[in-house]
C-alpha cells in the first residue's frame, strides 16, 4: 500500500485565521504533540510576517526531530531569506516557497505578467534549493489556473530544483471531479515515472475540502496538506483528523496508509482548543462532542446491542474517552435502565416504567437529563411506592 505523506499545517494555515494566532511556547507545545500524532511534515510558520512567527519557526525547527519541519515564503528574496533563517537548526528542514499562478491574481494582485511569474519561481526555487535539501514549490490558486500554464510554472519549479509540487484549491472553489482532473493533466505533463510527489491543499468554501482531498488522492497525490480541527484560512483548510478517519474507515476505497495515531486525534484536538480557547462544533465529525453523543432511541437501542450499528469507527480508536447517551425526549427505555444500572440502581421494571415516565415529561422542559434529575428521580419513584404497599418487585438498595 502506498504512503501518503500527511503535512500538518495547523502553525501556518491555520494560525492565519481569526482567533487562532499563537506564540512561541504554544506552538511548540502543539508543534511537540503534532509530531506524537505522526504527521510527516509540520508546517511551523511563515518567518517574515513578524520577528515573533521567525523566532516560534526557529524554536520549532530546533525541538522537532523525527517530522520535517517546513516554513514557508513567497517567491521573493526577503521571504525566502526569513524562511532559511526559520528552517536553521532544524534536522529536516523544507522550505515551502509560493506564487500565485491564475491570471486573476497574476493581473489584480500582483500585478506581473505569466513571464516574470515563470522567472520569479525558477530564481527563487534555484536559490532555495542550494541552501536547502528539500523544496516544495505551490502554485497559489492553481485550482483556477488556466492549465497549459499551470504545466509551464510545475516545469519552472521543477527544472529550477522543487521535488513536491503543491497545487491549492485556494479559494475552495473546486469540486472533486475539477481537482482530480487537474492532478491527472499535471502528473501526465511531468511522466509517469517522475519522482515529484504531488500534493493537494485545500479549503473548505463550499465544504468540499475532505472531498477534494480525497479526490486527489485517487488521482495520484501522495502529499495532503491539511490542519488540526480543519482550522485555516476563512472557512478552513481540510481536517486531518477526518481525512485519517476517512481513510482508515474506507481503506477499501483508498488504499493508502499514514503514520498518524488515530487514538492521538483527540487528544490533539482537545490541546489545540485549550491553547486557542476556541472549540470545536459539537457536530464536528470525529472530535466533536456529539460525534459519539446518541440520543435517539432507536439509535440507543442499536448501541446497546453492538455500537457499530450506528458507529463506524469506535470512540476510544479515536481517544475519544466515552460515548455518550444522552437522555433527552428522544431517548428509549433501554438507555434509561443501562445509564441508572451505571449509576448503580438496579430498577424493577415497575420502577423503570414509573421514571421513564417522569423523566420524559422532564426533557420536554429540559432538554437533556442530566445524572443528578435521574438520581432525583429514581429516588422520587422510590419514595411514592414505599408509600404505597408493593405490587411488584422490589427496589434494590444503592450502593
Ligand atoms: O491556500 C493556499 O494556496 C496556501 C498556499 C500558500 C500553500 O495556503
Ligand atoms: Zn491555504
Amino acid at each position: 500500500m502506498d504512503l501518503l505523506d500527511i503535512f500538518d499545517t495547523t502553525l501556518r494555515d491555520g494560525e492565519q485565521s481569526p482567533g487562532f494566532s499563537m506564540n512561541k511556547e504554544e506552538k511548540l507545545r502543539l508543534a511537540r504533540q503534532i509530531e506524537e500524532l505522526g504527521a510527516d511534515i509540520i508546517e511551523a510558520g511563515f518567518p517574515i510576517a513578524s520577528p515573533g512567527d521567525l523566532d516560534a519557526t526557529r524554536a520549532v525547527a530546533a525541538e522537532i526531530k523525527h517530522s520535517r519541519v517546513a516554513a514557508l515564503a513567497r517567491a521573493r528574496q526577503e521571504d525566502v531569506d526569513a524562511a532559511l533563517r526559520g528552517l536553521e537548526p532544524a534536522q529536516k528542514p523544507r522550505l515551502h516557497v509560493f506564487l500565485a499562478t491564475s491570471d486573476l491574481h497574476l493581473k489584480y494582485k500582483l500585478r506581473i505578467g505569466r513571464g516574470q511569474a515563470l522567472e520569479q519561481i525558477s530564481e527563487m526555487v534555484r536559490f532555495g534549493r542550494r541552501h536547502c535539501d528539500e523544496v516544495e514549490f505551490s502554485a497559489e490558486d492553481a485550482s483556477r489556473t488556466e492549465i497549459d500554464y499551470l504545466c509551464q510554472t510545475v516545469m519552472a519549479a521543477v527544472d529550477s530544483g522543487a521535488t513536491i509540487i503543491n497545487l491549492p484549491d485556494t479559494v475552495g472553489y473546486s469540486t472533486p471531479d475539477d481537482y482530480a482532473e487537474m492532478f491527472r493533466k499535471v502528473r501526465a505533463f511531468l511522466g509517469a515515472d517522475s519522482p515529484v510527489v504531488l500534493s493537494a491543499h485545500c479549503h473548505d468554501d463550499l465544504g468540499l475540502a475532505l472531498a477534494n482531498s480525497l479526490a486527489a488522492i485517487d488521482a495520484g497525490v501522495r502529499q495532503i496538506e491539511c490542519t488540526v480541527n480543519g482550522i485555516g484560512e476563512r472557512a478552513g483548510n481540510a481536517s486531518l483528523e477526518e481525512l485519517a478517519v476517512a481513510l482508515h474507515v474506507r481503506n477499501n476505497r483508498y488504499p493508502v496508509r499514514t503514520r498518524i495515531q488515530l487514538e492521538k486525534l483527540y487528544p490533539t484536538s482537545r490541546l489545540l482548543s485549550t491553547i486557542t480557547g476556541v472549540s470545536v462544533p459539537p457536530n464536528k465529525a470525529v472530535v466533536g462532542a456529539n460525534a459519539f453523543a446518541h440520543e435517539a432511541g432507536i439509535h440507543q437501542d442499536g448501541i446497546l446491542k453492538n455500537p457499530l450499528t450506528y458507529e463506524i469507527i469506535l470512540p476510544e480508536k479515536v481517544g475519544v474517552p466515552a460515548r455518550r447517551l444522552v437522555l433527552g425526549k428522544h431517548s428509549g427505555r433501554n438507555a434509561f435502565r443501562a445509564r441508572l444500572g451505571e449509576l448503580g440502581f438496579e430498577t424493577t421494571d415497575a420502577e423503570l416504567a414509573e421514571c421513564y415516565r417522569l423523566a420524559i415529561l422532564r426533557a420536554d422542559e429540559e432538554k437533556e437529563i442530566t445524572d443528578r434529575d435521574l438520581v432525583t428521580i429514581i429516588h422520587q419513584v422510590r419514595r411514592s411506592r414505599a408509600a404505597v404497599p408493593a405490587t411488584s418487585g422490589s427496589a434494590t438498595p444503592v450502593p
